[in-house]
């Protein structure tokens, strides 16, 4: 087939070469007439063939690179269906939970394509027209796959792909299980698809600390890291959220568990304002896992202000011997750059301060190593003397 083609400048050949996802417009020398979510050819200087990719054509990000090869290739049905079954593939990898992340855009080289799997429920989320053109097979390939209910989250503006439904809708209450918890998973009211599956590893990491501590879990959403804490024997757990829609689940979840509810309390409010109220030398084990607080390229000094002022004041409060669970989900703070803002709140604190973990995201949101903007979430555990 002839796709239209995208003719890179010989001098900004190197993140082609380096198997990067994005194209630049900076980078672009001539193109053929080609349309927003078109497949287009992505061509080297002298010519020779180098990718395929998605035309997106956003003011910065012309073009999103789903397949680097120099070989031509039939973009077939097979070919979109095979890559989500190599994506299925990898999640073969996962034990102990029926809600993963199957694609994960270009961790997946899947651009513009998040499909979240919550036990026999696919729910789906695009980002670009190209997708459009491509939804049938993956529609196709979720049948094969065995999911049966296929629910639309989220498309860009002028898409032609219905949010909803697009298959028979599941109208039970979800309930998945991940290392042996239950959890209420809301799909179609809840935050992202339903739930931040990308902290399962972080949030099985509290057990190994939570016996016998008094724990504030800031940002709780539906209560992740309160169930696992609960669960291991703190000896009480508060759940913070704004939400007060995420904290009656959370309530809901520890019941569901069988967990002792008089152990576990919500309090729907503003974190920064719960950490300015609170008692000192209380808590000694606090969960930080705020939402991206940089959205974009001009916001990072103010997320890096964000995440200072948290961390400082669960810092000065803490009681000493305490562990702290702190995260960052901004793409745009990269791990240096957290690092570096928690260096500062911690000699701010004038507190002794050290690393125990350094987290990320789980394995179904695989880091594309040509792509580092992949790797998003980021964490720290603490423990501060
Ligand atoms: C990244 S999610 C937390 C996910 C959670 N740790 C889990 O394991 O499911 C961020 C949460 O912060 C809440 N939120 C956002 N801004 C807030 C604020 N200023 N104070 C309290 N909660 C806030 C959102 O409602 C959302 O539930």
């Amino acid at each position: 087939m002839d796709y239209p083609k995208i003719y890179i400048k010989k001098n900004k050949e190197k993140a082609l070469k380096n198997r990067h996802s994005w194209i630049f417009s900076g980078a672009i020398a001539t193109k053929s007439k080609m349309n927003e979510g078109d497949i287009v050819e992505i061509r080297k200087s002298n010519g020779q063939l180098a990718a395929y990719a998605f035309f997106v054509n956003g003011q910065s990000i012309v073009a999103k690179i789903f397949e680097h090869t120099d070989k031509p290739l039939i973009l077939d049905k097979n070919y979109w269906k095979n890559k989500i079954f190599k994506a299925a593939q990898l999640r073969k990898l996962l034990k102990n939970t029926t809600a993963f992340r199957l694609i994960f855009a270009e961790g997946d080289f899947f651009p513009g394509l998040i499909i979240d799997v919550y036990n026999q429920i696919a729910v789906v989320q695009t980002y670009h027209l190209g997708i459009d053109k491509i939804f049938s097979y993956i529609t196709e390939a979720l049948d094969e796959l065995g999911y049966k209910h296929i629910f639309v989250k989220k498309t860009p503006e002028k898409s032609q792909i219905t949010p909803g439904w697009h298959t028979e809708p599941y109208n039970e209450q979800i309930i998945i299980i991940e290392n042996g918890l239950k959890f209420y998973v809301d799909i179609e009211q809840g935050q992202k698809t339903g739930f931040y599956i990308d902290q399962r590893d972080n949030r099985k990491l509290i057990e190994y600390y939570a016996k016998d501590r008094t724990v504030l879990n800031l940002f709780s959403y539906t209560g992740g890291f309160s169930l696992y804490a609960l669960r291991a024997g703190a000896k009480s757990v508060d759940s913070v959220d704004v939400s007060e829609k995420a904290l009656e689940l959370a309530q809901k979840n520890v019941e569901l568990n069988g967990l002792d509810t008089s152990k576990h309390a919500v309090h729907a409010q503003n974190c920064f304002d719960f950490l300015d109220n609170m008692p000192a030398n209380y808590y000694d084990l606090i969960v930080i896992d705020p939402p991206a607080f940089a959205k974009s390229q001009n916001t990072v000094p103010n997320a890096a202000k964000g995440y200072k002022e948290l961390n400082l004041k669960a810092f000065r409060k803490i009681k000493s011997g305490g562990i702290i669970f702190t995260f960052s989900c901004s793409q745009r703070i990269v791990p240096e750059l957290f690092r570096k803002i928690i260096f500062e709140a911690a000699a701010d604190s004038g507190r002794k301060i050290r690393i125990l973990h350094q987290l990320k995201q789980s394995i179904d949101h695989p880091i594309n190593i040509y792509h580092p903007e992949s790797e998003y979430l980021k964490g720290l555990v603490l423990y501060v003397e």
